[in-house]
């Protein structure tokens, strides 16, 4: 069997939080060491051009979670690690797919669909109003990432796997039209129950604003903890731990012993503010050394630049020459 190819992006726009660790980044790092996968990991930094039009913010994402993912332990040895807008290729790819790609087919896109429903809604004359053709087209520049590296596999969070099925629609149609090159991905989706709940007990969220940073400093970590929502039952009263922020938070970082542990505490009665004084132990316990790592490498952005040059530099190593084929089933032929 041919090796399995993971691949997987982030879009650089915001602060990594617990939950994107415990959902995305965790499993990647693990999946990383596997001995028999091949890992493709980029920061999708095209992708944030969509939602963000400030360079400072985009700039410094794209500092801050390259430093994050090597600050918790992705060797980039082990995988290629690279910046989407290093490579080219992709964007030539995703003008080659854009011209295969029916305008109907992205016309169903649920990201669009959201904002032209939001427009609905509030009433507007215009229902593309502040739709631009970056988020009219996403799907295709993801489809783009994905088969320009023939990747086997895409991890992605549920909301994405429309743009899965969308990129295989793409690559058929490419395939029909000019010949078997292109590699139909499949999609990897977390298992039920794995997201990490946040502050307020919904999914741990960027636009729920209920997200605990991975990197703030010491005091600040130990502030989102207190911050942590709870009912009113009081110190030496039972407590059920299904669908407690604490106790999943807590679980996502420990053991099974110390879950089992923590369960006994909750079934004995510990008071919340001591759960909260534990619970904020133990994340410090976990991020302490990789927070300092991280400080090290945003202190540095040369030896970040440096590694994701690297990483660039093996994958254009294989997209260079397979775009030169595409190039020349697509008729793009030097004479
Ligand atoms: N759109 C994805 C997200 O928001 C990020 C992404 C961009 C991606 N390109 C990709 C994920 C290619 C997997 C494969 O989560």
């Amino acid at each position: 069997m041919a090796t399995q190819r993971f691949l997987t992006g982030i879009t650089t726009s915001g602060t990594p939080h617990l939950g994107n660790y415990v959902g995305a980044i965790r499993p990647a790092i693990e999946a990383s060491r596997r001995p028999d996968t091949e890992n493709y990991y980029f920061l999708a930094d095209y992708h944030a051009l969509i939602k963000c039009h400030d360079p400072a913010v985009v700039a410094r994402s794209r500092l801050e979670i390259a430093a994050t993912w090597l600050a918790l332990g992705l060797d980039p040895e082990r995988c290629v690690f690279y910046r989407q807008s290093d490579i080219p290729e992709v964007m030539e790819l995703t003008w080659m797919l854009t011209c295969m790609t029916a305008k109907g087919l992205m016309n169903r896109a649920h990201a669009y669909k959201a904002v032209v429903q939001e427009n609905e809604d509030a009433g507007s004359a215009d229902p593309d109003k502040g739709i631009t053709m970056g988020l009219f087209s996403y799907p295709v520049l993801m489809a783009a990432d994905i088969l320009i590296f023939k990747a086997t596999h895409v991890p992605v969070g549920r909301d994405q796997i429309q743009h899965l099925e969308m990129t295989r629609d793409i690559a058929q149609r490419f395939n029909h039209h000019y010949g078997e090159l292109l590699v139909l991905p499949e999609v990897v989706v977390p298992e039920e129950g794995s997201t990490l709940s946040g502050l307020d007990g919904r999914k741990m969220s960027k636009s729920y604003n209920n997200t605990i940073p991975l990197f703030e400093t010491e005091k600040k970590l130990r502030k989102s903890v207190m911050r942590i929502v709870t009912n009113s039952l009081e110190p030496g009263e039972p407590k059920d731990t299904t669908d407690n922020s604490l106790f999943a938070i807590w679980r996502a970082f420990s053991s099974p012993e110390e879950t089992a542990e923590a369960a006994q505490w909750f079934a004995d009665g510990i008071g919340w503010g001591d759960m909260k004084q534990k619970l904020f132990e133990k994340l410090n316990g976990v991020l302490a050394e990789p927070r300092d790592r991280y400080n090290e490498l945003m202190a540095n952005p040369d030896t970040v630049e440096a590694i994701l040059q690297a990483g660039a530099a093996r994958a254009r190593a294989e997209s260079g020459p397979y775009v030169e084929k595409l190039r020349h089933a697509v008729g793009l032929v030097r004479s």
